[in-house]
């Protein structure tokens, strides 16, 4: 096994931490998740998820790395030799995501060179699924490569790959130095631009408007509790491979409760900015709010640049900012996510890091040359549905279940962390971790089964309901399902290297 890397200083894990957490799920779904589930009233829910699953999660995950020092199939195994198929399965939920996630930045990547000329016209959903796009029909046709779409994701593995190549200090830890306060420069200019525009105010009012009958129903603290999940990178493998390379000396504590507090911080602000553009642009056009509001693919490349053609000057400008935060939030997290598999691969096969880069990074540029085909929007809508749902659901129950009630690691997690932390971890640790997020966990899996199973495969997947069973079989259960096989797989596979030689705390 290669000496094991360290970060270089410890701004740079909680830099790498934050970039990883800071992602489109920030921008382009938290306003629209928070606006749907009761504007201001939502932050009830969330912050009571952020502190009952999000940091205590991220503080054990921290632990978890930092104590066995290992991806997370290592850190799995190392905590008991049966449970190694988790950590390979939480490999593959972030492998799958991998492979779109990176096809979402290249399109960003397009959209930033579109805006300083307004490319998309005056017909901006056209425009995305017509000309750039090239959509097929029907979903499940494949068709053929979108030159638009494959240069630009081309260039996204070549970025994402030299980075993990040249390490963890010298890779990642510079590419975040670099990357997430520049992120967090552009934003907020982005922001105080939006704040000004006229029509701003009336957008935030709507978004934090508290709609206090909301609040009782199940399906809002479903809402709160994944955003929380996909929003931190939590029980995704992201967090513990990271965490691996933290040097003895470490406050894990007070490093998650930064990086969760950070995370969220730039959530608020991305709501702040998006609903105020959704504001200028209801009131430009003289209508509600309602009609303007989207989420996800809908509003960053259909509403905004929509909003980017009313903008009374320097739209271009603005569309340039957006989209290149949107590229900058995205890689930082893409990097993270690859990181997972690149780790898992090269301690297991005991192959050098530049190795698992190219064979595992290889592997899933391949993999995503599916989205950038005609047929490619159809795909990445399934697959991300079910991806999320079983990664946010599935694998966070089981990793609670498994540590709180079966390995009953919580007392050793806790010294291990309170030894090296500031912030004394107490009951409040112990009963979020044993109690509140199983329980809430094991709601969420039971609704989301019964939703799926009950209605046969006629889920709404997405922004494009209507697909055909058939089509959801093959990319949703299926990829979802095979993640988890073959983890297991991979976990029955000899080791190359000895997983027991190198320093970690056995307890
Ligand atoms: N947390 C990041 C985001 O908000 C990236 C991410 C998404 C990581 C999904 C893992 C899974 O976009």
């Amino acid at each position: 096994m290669e000496e094991r890397s360290q970060w270089g200083t410890r701004a740079g894990f909680i830099l790498a931490a934050i970039g990883s957490a800071v992602g489109l799920g920030n921008i382009w779904r938290f306003p629209a998740e928070a606006y749907a589930n009761g504007g201001g009233a939502f932050f009830i829910p969330y912050l009571f998820a952020l502190l009952t699953a999000g940091i205590p999660i991220l503080i054990m995950e921290f632990t978890m790395g930092h104590k066995y020092r290992g991806s997370a199939p290592l850190t799995y195994r190392r905590m008991h030799k049966k449970t190694e198929g988790i950590g390979w399965w939480a490999v593959l939920v972030a492998f799958v995501i991998s492979t779109y996630y990176s096809v979402i930045i290249a399109w960003a990547i397009s959209y930033s060179y579109f805006s300083l000329n307004l490319t998309w016209g005056d017909d901006t959903e056209g425009f995305l699924f017509g000309d750039y796009l090239q959509l097929a029909e029907t979903e499940g046709q494949i068709g053929s490569l979108v030159p638009g779409v494959f240069f630009p994701l081309i260039v996204v593995w070549i970025v994402v790959l030299g980075v993990l190549i040249r390490g963890v200090k010298r890779g990642i830890e510079i590419a975040n130095r670099i990357m997430i306060p520049t992120l967090v420069i552009v934003f907020l200019i982005i922001v105080m631009r939006a704040i000004t525009l006229p029509g701003a105010i009336t957008g935030l009012d709507a978004f934090f408007k508290p709609d206090f009958t909301e609040i009782l129903s199940p399906t809002v603290w479903v809402a709160a509790y994944g955003q929380i999940f996909f929003s931190l990178s939590i029980a995704f493998a992201i967090m513990i491979t990271y965490s691996s390379y933290l040097p003895k000396k470490s406050d894990i504590t007070n490093n998650a409760f930064i990086t969760g507090f950070s995370n969220s911080s730039f959530e608020l602000l991305a709501g702040i900015g998006v609903f105020a553009v959704l504001g200028f642009m209801a009131t430009s056009q003289g209508v509600a709010i309602d009609d303007v509001v989207a989420g996800g693919v809908g509003l960053a490349f259909v509403v905004f640049p929509a909003i980017i053609n009313e903008f009374p000057a320097f739209g271009q400008f603005f569309g340039l900012l957006f989209f290149l935060s949107l590229v900058l939030a995205g890689f930082t997290s893409l990097i993270s996510i690859v990181e997972t598999y690149v780790a898992g691969l090269s301690e297991k096969f005991n192959i050098s890091r530049t190795k698992a880069v190219l064979i595992g990074g290889g592997i899933a540029a391949l993999i995503s040359l599916i989205y950038s085909t005609n047929g490619g929007l159809y795909f990445l809508d399934t697959v991300d549905y079910f991806i999320n749902q079983f990664g946010v659901a599935a694998l966070g129950l089981v990793e609670v279940i498994l540590i709180a009630w079966i390995l009953r690691k919580i007392g050793v997690f806790k010294t291990h962390a309170n030894e090296i932390s500031d912030i004394r971890l107490g009951s409040w640790w112990t009963i979020s971790l044993g109690v509140i997020t199983p329980i809430v966990l094991g709601y969420m899996m039971i609704d989301l089964l019964r939703l799926n199973l009950t209605r046969g495969f006629d889920t709404e997947t997405g922004n494009y309901e209507g697909y055909s069973n058939i089509f959801i079989m093959w990319s949703g259960w299926v990829v979802a399902i095979a993640a988890l096989v073959i983890g297991i797989v991979l976990a029955i596979v000899k080791w190359k290297s000895n997983p027991e030689e190198g320093e970690y705390d056995e307890r």
